[in-house]
């Protein structure tokens, strides 16, 4: 088995999930890989491991760097079971390592496995260890992605081991996001369905890396590609947790017999003749985590939905369900719907557009099938949330 050499004396031991496809319930049409690093030093660190089942390719690649009987300790930066799966199998074979983990993450870890007979180090930002040459380092991340989240941070290599932050859901047998064409986009989607709930945090955490004045070469994440260019990835971290967009609107909708589909491409028109881009999602045959990432970098949301029952199609309504556990950040929006008697969808989704920190500037509802004139308002409403979009982006851009 061939040796990924990241570093000196820095391995790539992870595992590639080529044929997953639902990453609870974020479609990953690409796979995905488990990364963990063997550091082989006088003393031998493993950092993070992989999901269970993974434990055997994990168990392979250390063996052709070092037996794993001898691994001294095993850095859990993220308690997650994608990461920390393999762990039990690995104590069982590295018996006398200490595992190392952030206050939380050590209490998880009794949570989630027996625990009995490990070592276990706490460990808190700014906190070392020497492994002979190089030391590790740890900065706590709480939140990206859970409380327990720490990174580990290797100076003598000038490498940041970051794990779920930087990450992307990519199977490939390359190793480096420069041989990988496309892999800001997938980045962007990661980003935008695991990360973006945080953006705040994220921007403070790059503010606080920043302050430390930490030298980065490469920043190798727990998932996908490894960056040996790392200000590419760290600009697109700086646009997306400070809420950069572009002049485009995300339209998405479901309907019955086609009344709200009228609405929804009248609406569509509009926005191009208002001069933003637009993209249009009926949403039971789209992939939702890939509509979240076009709406990190959107300026606007439109949301159409049926009245059945009084209420929201169902399918827009776990749309809104997601999308609001996401918080986008500075949006603009409005609902649209069709229905035939006492209406309910289009009041149910601006209050849940409003509940998101979506701004809405109006609604539009139509009685069974739409005709010209309201065609006609649908295509106006457009008009006006443009207007609204440029506005309200040039408001904050300049307080
Ligand atoms: C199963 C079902 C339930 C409905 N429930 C309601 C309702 O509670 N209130 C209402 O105003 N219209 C209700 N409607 C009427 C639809 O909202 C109306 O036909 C609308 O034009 C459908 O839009 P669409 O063509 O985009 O599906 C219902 C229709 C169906 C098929
Ligand atoms: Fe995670
Ligand atoms: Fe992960």
């Amino acid at each position: 088995m061939n040796r990924v050499e990241i570093a000196d004396g820095v391995y790539w031991v992870g595992a590639i999930d080529w044929n997953l496809r639902d990453f609870h319930g974020y479609l990953t049409p690409r796979g995905t890989t488990y990364n963990a690093y063997i550091i082989k030093d006088s003393v031998v660190a493993l950092v993070d491991t992989v999901k269970a089942g993974f434990f055997d390719e994990l168990r392979r690649r250390i063996e052709a760097i070092t037996d794993p009987g001898i691994i001294d300790y095993v850095i859990v930066n993220h308690v997650e079971m994608d990461h920390s799966g393999s762990l039990s199998r690995v104590m069982e074979v590295a018996s006398d390592a200490t595992v190392v983990a952030t206050e939380k993450g050590s209490e998880e870890l009794q949570m989630l496995y027996d625990c009995d007979g490990w070592a276990i180090k706490t460990v808190k930002t700014g906190d070392t260890v020497s492994l002979g040459e190089k030391t590790l380092s740890f900065i706590e991340t709480p939140m990206l992605h859970w409380p327990d989240n720490m990174v580990t941070y290797v100076a003598e290599d000038r490498l940041l081991l970051s794990n779920d932050a930087f990450g992307q859901h990519i199977a490939s047998s390359k190793r480096y996001s420069d041989e990988y064409p496309g892999v800001l986009d997938d980045a962007a989607k990661y980003y935008a369905n695991i990360l973006m709930p945080f953006s705040p945090l994220i921007a403070k955490t790059l503010q606080k890396i920043g302050e430390m004045e930490i030298e980065i070469d490469v920043i190798a994440p727990s998932h996908g590609m490894i960056w040996r260019d790392p200000g590419i990835i760290l600009d697109a971290y700086q646009g997306w947790s400070s809420g950069e967009s572009n002049d485009t609107a995300i339209l998405v909708y479901d309907t019955m017999w086609g009344s709200t589909e009228k609405m929804a491409l009248a609406i569509a028109q509009g926005i191009i003749d208002a001069g933003f881009e637009v993209k249009v999602y009926h949403l039971r045959r789209s992939d939702w985590s890939e509509i979240v990432r076009e709406i990190l970098e959107a300026k606007i949301v439109l949301v159409g939905s049926p009245t059945i029952n009084n209420g929201i199609f169902p399918s827009v309504g776990g749309f809104l369900t997601y999308l609001r556990g996401l918080r986008p950040k500075d949006k603009v929006g409005f609902a649209f719907g069709s229905y035939g008697w006492g209406g309910g969808a289009v009041k149910a989704i601006e209050s849940e557009l409003e509940k998101t920190g979506i701004k809405v500037v109006d609604s539009i509802s139509v009685k069974f099938v739409p005709g010209a004139d309201d065609l006609d308002a649908c295509a106006r409403l457009a008009w006006k949330v443009v207007d609204e979009a440029r506005n309200f982006n040039s408001a904050i851009s300049h307080p």
